[in-house]
């Protein structure tokens, strides 16, 4: 499975300012959406580009433009929502296909309650946005879902991934494309990152 730390300066120095116990709600949101556009920017890197001449200042000029498939921005409800502006930065027009899902406390098994997906889902690539990869059970959901829809190109965009997640990725769905901030130690017994965030939702949302 294509799994890319984005291993620079600037995500490493703000993925340090996120693990602050005390940050505060606006730079948690700010700091997530920067690492975002970050992570946006490496994952978009393999989009084909075409050459065109326009009409410049001087007269005619060639210059590439993006071809081929267009992305949805796909945020899992509801921290997912916390990384959205910054992605939407970097693809202004990008169509957003939201998913919701809780688990249900029986079967432990991921539960939709709301989908919304873009038009002609099937001839887009979809471009996944979760905080964390904690067991994976949520994003498998997903992937089986934007799958369902005719899928086939999927990328994943996470703040922090847990080896034990990106093993069951690995398993159910190795066609996915990982782009990550960090690949933290593990999970703890109730599920959380090691050392990761905390609850990335409460955080983005001022909930805690
Ligand atoms: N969800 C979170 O918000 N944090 C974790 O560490 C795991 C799942």
């Amino acid at each position: 499975m294509p799994v890319t730390v984005v291993d620079h300066p600037l995500v490493r120095h703000k993925l340090g300012l996120l693990r602050e116990n005390n940050i505060s709600t606006k730079n948690f949101r700010e700091l997530a959406n920067e690492i975002g556009r970050l992570l946006t920017y490496e994952a978009t890197k393999s989009l084909p580009t075409e050459k065109k001449t326009i009409h410049g200042w001087a007269g005619p000029v060639e210059v590439d433009q993006i071809v081929g498939k267009k992305i949805t921005v796909v945020p899992i409800l509801r921290a997912g929502l916390g990384m959205m502006d910054g992605v939407v930065d970097m693809i202004p027009g990008v169509k957003v296909s939201v998913v919701g899902m809780y688990r249900n406390e029986e079967t432990l098994e991921p539960v939709r309650y709301y989908v919304k997906l873009a038009k002609k889902i099937h001839k887009r690539h979809a471009m996944i946005l979760d905080p964390m990869l904690a067991t994976g059970g949520t994003l498998v959901a997903t992937i089986n879902l934007l799958k369902e829809a005719g899928c086939r190109r999927i990328m994943g965009l996470f703040l922090v991934c847990a080896p034990e997640g990106l093993a069951r990725l690995e398993k159910e769905h190795p066609d996915v494309e990982v782009y990550t901030a960090a690949i933290d130690e593990r999970l703890n017994e109730n599920g959380y990152i090691l050392p990761g965030l905390g609850d990335a939702g409460d955080k983005i949302f001022g909930t805690k």
